[in-house]
């Protein structure tokens, strides 16, 4: 935060002393491990396979799918669709199953975000 406070100059002056002396090392592990904190960050707001077998039953899919014997029957069962269909082809079907079938048997979640369809894809895949 400090560096608000400082000009782009004086900032290229420190960051230029930075490079040219031993502080290089240390500069380079610092960031080093910041990045790596944002890296853990990241992947701690992924959300799991649990997530997803939370979101199957509240978006309904349950209602209408079976995985691994629990569900209906309405619509295939959905315990091997990941060896079958591609992830991509499971994200398009889930937003908007239109593209696959212009009369489809299911309803479109686009209201979804990538992070819970891509938790919902883990379960199926779990
Ligand atoms: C109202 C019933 C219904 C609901 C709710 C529903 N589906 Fe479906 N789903 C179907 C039917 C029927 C099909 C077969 C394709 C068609 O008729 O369009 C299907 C197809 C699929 C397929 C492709 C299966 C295959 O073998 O090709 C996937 C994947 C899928 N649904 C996932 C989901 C997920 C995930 C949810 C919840 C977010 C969900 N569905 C909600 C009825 C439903």
């Amino acid at each position: 935060m400090i560096f608000l406070f400082l000009s782009g100059m004086e900032m290229g002056d420190i960051l230029k002393g930075f490079w040219g002396t031993d502080m290089k090392g240390y500069a380079t592990t610092a960031i080093l491990g910041i990045l790596c904190i944002l890296a853990i960050t990241v992947m701690g707001c992924a959300l799991t396979a649990s997530d997803g077998a939370k979101l199957f039953t509240r978006e309904r899919c349950i209602y209408c799918h079976t995985f691994k014997g629990q569900g209906a029957t309405i619509g295939p069962d959905l315990t091997e669709v990941t060896k079958r269909r591609s992830d991509s082809w499971i994200r398009d079907q889930i937003r908007n199953p239109k593209l696959h079938n212009p009369q489809p048997g299911m309803p479109g979640h686009e209201y979804l975000s990538t992070k819970e369809i891509n938790a919902l894809i883990k379960f199926l895949k779990s």
